[in-house]
């Protein structure tokens, strides 16, 4: 792993650990309850993310180069909800990514799916270019309607990932979720899911750092939450201070502190 691959890596973790905020979904869905306005949404959040994820044009168009969060570019798509969303290409480049200055690029596999070695592609094809300029690469093992979450299937595609080339790779949690990380030899994050109550959303957090997960990629959980700033603080509390959810739930629900 060359020392630029390694340093982009580790400007994604804190002590091993990462919150990593979610807000790509428009690159499939439009716009998203809690992102019609992606800066209003973003904004406020910002302060608290370890690194913030998104495609090219909300970068551009809702984020200030003067701010310095990490970014995770979404480099994979081209579907939308009313059509297969397996059926992805590579949709932004390496060279792009690395004008826009991002630490990492993600990017879907959609494994058992009819379009399954075209993403596995996608993934590798990113992955030579990420090892050419020293741009770590994500893997984002998305689970179609008819596939099941379980610790067998997420175990396959956190796996294969991983022998790509992936740096790191996201995925659910799930039952037995400490073999689909004990399968997988790079980091490990969670990806929130639908929206649920705060306070399962935090034991689906704390679930997943206990274990073995390096953190969550979360999206609705925070941004559609009554108090997206106090579910982001409360967040962190859980992955990278080991509070419990009532901890952290009573931290959901403090004012603010201004932001470090
Ligand atoms: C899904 O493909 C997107 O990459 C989202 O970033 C991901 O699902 C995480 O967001 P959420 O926590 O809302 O599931």
């Amino acid at each position: 792993m060359s020392w630029g691959l390694q340093n982009r890596v580790s400007r994604l973790f804190k002590d091993g650990r990462t919150v990593m905020l979610a807000v790509d979904h428009g690159y499939f869905q439009g716009p998203t309850t809690g992102l019609e306005n992606p800066r209003r949404t973003v904004t406020p959040l910002l302060p608290y993310a370890d690194s913030l994820m998104l495609t090219r044009g909300v970068l551009r168009t809702s984020v200030d180069p003067g701010q310095a969060v990490p970014i995770v570019l979404r480099v994979s798509g081209g579907t939308s909800i009313l059509k297969e969303l397996s059926d992805e290409v590579v949709t932004t480049s390496m060279e792009e990514a690395i004008r826009l200055n991002a630490s990492a690029v993600a990017v879907s596999i959609f494994v058992g799916s009819d379009h399954e070695k075209d993403t596995l592609a996608n993934l590798a094809d990113m992955v030579n270019a990420g090892e050419r300029y020293g741009v770590p690469v994500l893997a984002v093992t998305a689970v179609g309607r008819e596939m099941a979450r379980d610790a067998r299937y997420l175990g396959l595609a956190c796996r294969i990932a991983a022998e790509l080339g992936a740096s790191l790779v996201k995925t659910y949690y799930c039952e037995d979720f400490r073999k689909v990380v004990e399968g997988c030899p790079v980091p490990v994050i969670i990806a929130g899911g639908k929206k649920i109550p705060e306070r399962d959303a935090l034991q689906l957090a704390s679930d997943a750092v206990r274990d073995g997960a390096a953190g969550v990629d979360m999206g609705r959980n925070i941004f559609q939450s009554s108090n997206p700033v106090g579910m982001i603080r409360a967040v962190r509390a859980v992955v990278h201070e080991g509070k419990s959810v009532e901890e952290a739930a009573r931290a959901f629900a403090k004012p603010a502190k201004p932001a470090r």
